[in-house]
């Protein structure tokens, strides 16, 4: 049997559209052993409604694609799924799905994959590297697809200084909804505003200059198209930055929001004035206290019953 941990991961951190990203210190856990029948999955966690039991299942699908890739054959495999991370929220809870399955079948059939091919496939699959990269390697990442079709990805670090708060709003909002919303071409003024502030969001996290936070999260590709979605957006991040947060943007594709601050005391301030600006605006949000994961999928030991009373 093989124990995997997955962490939730939050990308675009503003600028970074489809490339940056980084993991947080909330889980999925995915067990895997071989089974005389085909497919067998149970689920466990605080999210496992809804999760399909069949061969739809995200994990499961991830897992095939390795086995097609390495030729390894098991006859059956029983699959628990512990899911912790909200889903379709923003905080990459298909991207845990896709590298735990790819990352806990590799394992099981002797490792024969790298990361890196491991990160190729994820991507492929997922659409795009910036969720899944930092999910896979942990800390905050940059991931690129090349020219060549292949996936180059660099490590800015683990953040460790970062407290990071999620306002986790009580709607869900689909990534290929949350794409739909985007234009297909932009003005080249705003290119220029994006650049130059991933950039600078870049040169922020590798030298933990976290003042420069302020200006290098703002992002006008994609957070001010998807607001309208989202009821408070605006107003919920101008006051997280006026509670004391070093930076606030929308997570992912949303519709949770994130901010960034150095201190505990200050991270509480943030909370609760997302909270009650969702509450005016007639949505409940759960704020979630979080750290950086510094290492992104690994192998855990236990079993069943440790991962439910993680
Ligand atoms: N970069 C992606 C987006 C993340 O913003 O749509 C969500 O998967």
């Amino acid at each position: 049997m093989v124990l995997v941990r997955i962490p939730a991961t939050s990308a675009n951190l503003g600028p970074g559209f489809d490339c940056l990203g980084i993991a947080l210190d909330l889980y999925n856990y995915i067990s895997i052993s071989d089974a005389d029948e085909p497919l067998q999955i149970t689920l466990g966690g605080k999210y496992r409604d809804g999760i399909p039991q069949d061969e739809t299942n995200l994990v499961y699908r991830a897992a095939l694609q390795v086995w097609r890739k390495t030729g390894y054959k098991p006859k059956g495999i029983s699959l628990h799924l512990v899911n912790d991370i909200p889903p379709a929220r923003g905080l990459g809870s298909s991207s845990a799905a896709i590298v735990g399955g790819m990352y806990a079948a590799n394992l099981q059939a002797g490792s024969p994959l790298t990361r890196e091919e491991i990160l190729a496939l994820a991507a492929e699959l997922e659409g795009h590297p910036d969720n899944v990269a930092p999910a896979l390697y942990g800390g905050a990442t940059l991931a690129i697809r090349q020219s060549d079709g292949q996936y180059l990805c660099r490590s800015l670090g683990n953040a460790a200084d970062l407290k990071l708060v999620a306002a986790v709003p009580d709607m869900l909002l689909s990534t290929e909804l949350s794409r739909g919303l985007l234009p297909s071409q932009v003005p080249l003024t705003d290119a220029v505003w994006n650049l130059s502030r991933t950039g600078l969001l870049v040169t922020s996290l590798l030298t933990k200059d976290y003042s420069l936070l302020k200006d290098a999260m703002e992002d006008r590709l994609h957070e001010p198209y998807r607001a309208k979605q989202i009821p408070g957006m605006q107003s919920a991040l101008a006051a997280a930055r006026g509670a004391g947060a070093l930076g606030a943007v929308l997570s992912g594709a949303g519709p949770t929001l994130i901010a960034f601050t150095t201190g505990s005391a200050s991270a509480s301030q943030v909370g609760s004035a997302m909270q009650s600006v969702f509450l005016a605006h007639g949505t409940k949000a759960e704020i979630h206290y979080l750290n950086p994961d510094s290492q992104g999928a690994v192998e855990i030991g236990g079993n069943y019953g440790s991962i439910e009373a993680v």
